[in-house]
């Protein structure tokens, strides 16, 4: 693939979303917009990264410390100008630039990868995504001649009567040359209506001096820009069907997927099944056979063996768990290692946290847990063994296997 350079254009105010936050901080998924931007840009193979910041650049800087160069666009004159801050900082005069929008977090990988190979392929100077929109309000449009070849782009507010039912819209991300958009981008001129400099003039720009411009068609999906919360809900919710989809086919079944919220990069085996109202988040794994939920909230790097059942009320974070373990009802487990056959009581909480620091439980296998059970990390309970009810094991008081401990603290109960 030939050495690309892609600029994220991110330094609107994103005034429809009405935040103090930058727009591509906002959550989406596991992560935030533009970090998905990022991953799928990482994906599609592209090495190195520009972001053009601008509202609150330093926030944005210090999210993403160490990912690509930032540049910042003091005064925010639009998209065109945007590019031209950004073109500064990308290095080498040959090569490609893709340039694409902080704010469409859902374009795949895959598709990136596509428009950098027709742009490579076909040696022209510009390659643009595109797509059909049934309701292309608000997106540029793409106008083309009699015989289907692409003129220009127009923006909503400049667009004629006829024109406005155009339903073929700009998605923002376009592959150019680097030199030829060096030399074109300083021809735009400056919009009346809305006192900007368009990135998207150049496509007329390009035409006019006979310039090859090709589009590719992308889902309408990948194709949603995130302009205020309501988009966002639409994101992340297009986003969440799509995992559904893909669980379901690959044989997971999801009784109720309206209520159910699994994150992108969760691992789920076969045949476990997830009820209603259960959250399933970031670099989570889950075997086979599971029974998860109602209500159950799985956070990031807990990982399920198969035949685990975790019921309604129950928090389990940053642990593992092993097979055939049960944790049933209104229980946290965070920082715990748990073994197989094991039944955790009704109520159990580890008291991972003392204020300043995260300590480690583990739980050995076949142990048997009663309910209201307080375990206070670090401690360790041996395989085999039995905690009494309303016990509290105190730190560092282990259990020995085999043994059965009662009370506050619990102390091994002599028969
Ligand atoms: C833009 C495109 C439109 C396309 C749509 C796709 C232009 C003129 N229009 O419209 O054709 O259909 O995206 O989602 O490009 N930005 C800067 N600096 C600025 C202005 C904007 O970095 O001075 C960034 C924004 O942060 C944003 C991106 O550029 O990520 C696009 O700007 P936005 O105002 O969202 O443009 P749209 O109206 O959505
Ligand atoms: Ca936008």
């Amino acid at each position: 693939m030939e050495n690309i350079t892609a600029l994220i254009l991110a330094a609107g105010l994103g005034t429809r979303m009405k935040t103090n936050l930058p727009k591509v901080l906002h959550p989406i998924g596991g992560g935030t917009i533009l970090g998905r931007v990022i991953s799928n840009l990482r994906a599609a193979g592209v090495k190195n990264i520009v972001t053009v910041v601008g509202y609150k650049a330093e926030l944005i800087e210090k999210h993403f410390k160490g990912v690509g160069k930032f540049v910042v666009q003091k005064e925010l004159l639009g998209s065109g100008d945007a590019v031209l801050r950004g073109l500064d900082a990308v290095e080498g005069a040959e090569g490609g630039v893709l340039v694409t929008c902080g704010d469409t977090p859902l374009i795949e990988g895959e598709t990136y990868r596509k428009l950098i190979e027709a742009y490579s392929k076909d040696k022209v100077s510009c390659a643009l995504l595109t797509c059909d929109a049934k309701d292309p309000f608000a997106y540029g449009r793409i106008i083309r001649n009699a015989e289907g070849e692409v003129l220009k782009i127009t923006e909503e507010k400049d667009l004629s009567g006829e024109e406005k039912k155009i339903q073929e819209i700009n998605v923002g991300t376009y592959c150019f040359k680097k030199d030829e958009l060096k030399k074109f981008i300083k021809k735009i001129e400056v919009n009346e209506k809305k006192k900007e400099f368009y990135l998207t003039d150049i496509v007329e720009i390009l035409t006019c001096d006979n310039k090859k411009v090709l589009t590719l068609e992308c889902d309408i999906e990948e194709a949603l820009g995130i302009n205020d919360r309501g988009d966002l809900v639409l994101a992340n919710r297009i986003m969440n069907n799509k995992k559904i989809d893909q669980l379901l086919e690959s044989g997971v079944t999801i009784l109720s997927p309206e209520t159910t919220v699994i994150d992108e990069t969760a691992v789920i085996g076969k045949d476990t099944v997830i009820l209603s109202n259960t959250v399933i988040e970031k670099d989570v794994t889950v075997g086979s056979n599971c029974r998860i939920g109602p209500f159950s909230r799985l956070r990031p790097g807990t990982k399920l063996a198969d035949e685990v059942e975790v019921g309604n009320f129950v928090e389990i974070n940053r642990t593992n768990v092993g097979s055939r373990t049960r944790v049933k009802h209104h229980t946290y487990l965070g920082d715990t290692t748990v073994g197989c056959d094991v039944n955790i009581g009704a109520g159990t909480i580890t008291a991972n946290y003392d204020g300043k620091d995260k300590h480690h439980t583990i739980i050995e296998d076949n142990v048997s847990i009663g309910v209201g059970v307080t375990l206070i990390a670090p401690v360790k309970i041996g395989a085999g063994a039995k905690i009494g009810a309303g016990s509290v094991v105190t730190k560092n008081k282990d259990v020995k296997p085999g043994e059965t401990v009662i009370g506050v603290p619990a102390k091994p109960l002599h028969k």
